[in-house]
């Protein structure tokens, strides 16, 4: 399997695959400036909240090589700059805010060394915060395996897959340690509307990977679950509040309504660094509003709607804890109550 988001170690740059040109185009990009960066999050060339953070924390470091600062006071005051620039490209994914306050907390321990120790010491948290993500995906899969049999349906959303992390994704994490064990799921992949990261992306890499794919309308949800071919819902998370409440792609909410009715297991698959115990509950989260453009015209030819039709277009939902059957964590499988109790 090949990463999504990694470092050019030699030149310093933050590679990635161009998620809006898949499943057409292959597209690698380098990039080492904070407008590149930022444009690149917030253009969902790099998506996926695991993603979104590993691309942040290589970014930061690319972009902070190249500071013109002589001292480390100088040095750091650049740092904090270009980190709340490149934060402010998305608002929910925790992630993205995680790895830059992982990497300013980094400068900051080896502010009394001189410019190039701060520098290499950022470089290794960079490529530390990139090796985590995919042994913390790696472990998720094995995790969630133990909650899943050969054979099951599954219905997923968004894309929390390989293309949303480093490697392997959360959701998908599962699907992909099944394989290796030689299990077959029929993995559902619904089109999530309005940018058909499901369509797009989750049906590509599950394809390219050799799982069994198929790829549904977002409304066939309930009629799948009716005929009893989904014996679980694994989904992934931007963040998830101390008391168990998730914001994910906008429509998982009502895949867990759905889920609930039908008594289907409805699984959340969250690395540690997605779970946010300063946010309460999910009134606190920040959903992220889009341009009305992605309803009204991003994949068709030209317009589809009435021009002064109004357009409501949050890229999230929260789902409540208690909708939730369980966390699939890299330390293991929490129920909503004990991840409420502390962890
Ligand atoms: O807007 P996107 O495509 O970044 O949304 C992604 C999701 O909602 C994913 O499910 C979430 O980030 C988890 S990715 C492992």
């Amino acid at each position: 399997m090949t990463d999504t988001v990694w470092m050019d170690t030699e030149n310093n740059l933050l590679c990635f695959v161009d998620q809006t040109k898949l499943p057409g185009e292959y597209s690698v990009c380098s990039v080492c400036s904070a407008d590149e960066i930022y444009s690149a999050i917030k253009r969902l060339a790099i998506r996926g909240a695991p993603a979104i953070g590993v691309a942040a924390a290589i970014g930061l470091y690319c972009v902070s090589v190249r500071f013109e600062d002589r001292e480390p006071q100088g040095f750091l005051k650049s740092l904090k700059e270009t980190a709340k620039m490149l934060d402010s490209a998305r608002p929910t994914a925790v992630n993205l805010s995680w790895a830059l306050a992982r990497m300013q907390k980094t400068a900051e321990r080896a502010a009394n060394s001189d410019i190039e120790g701060i520098k290499s010491a950022l470089k290794k948290e960079a490529l530390d915060i990139y090796g985590e993500d995919i042994l913390v995906c790696k472990k998720i899969g094995q995790n969630g395996l133990s909650l899943l049999k050969n054979g099951f349906g599954i219905l997923t959303h968004c894309n929390a897959g390989a293309l949303a992390a480093v490697r392997y994704g959360t959701a998908l994490a599962p699907v992909y340690a099944g394989r290796e064990k030689g299990w077959d799921f029929k993995v559902y992949a619904d089109e999530t509307r309005p940018l058909l990261q499901g369509a797009r992306l989750t049906a590509y890499e599950l394809c390219e990977n050799g799982i069994d794919t198929t790829l549904i309308c977002d409304n066939m949800a309930a009629s799948l679950m009716q005929k009893g071919v989904i014996d679980a819902v694994l989904v992934g998370c931007d963040r998830v509040a101390a008391n168990g409440d998730t914001a994910n792609k906008i429509g998982t909410l009502g895949l867990a309504v759905l889920a609930r009715n039908f008594s289907v297991p409805f699984y959340v698959c969250a690395p540690f660094s997605t779970i946010d115990f300063s946010c309460k509950s999910g009134e606190e989260i920040v959903i992220e509003q889009r341009e009305w453009s992605e309803v009204t015209e991003l994949f068709f030819s030209s317009r589809i709607t009435h021009p002064d039709v109004k357009v409501y277009n949050p890229a999230f939902d929260v789902t409540p804890a208690e909708m939730i059957s369980a966390f699939i964590t890299e330390k293991g499988v929490f129920t909503p109550e004990e991840l409420q109790r502390g962890l």
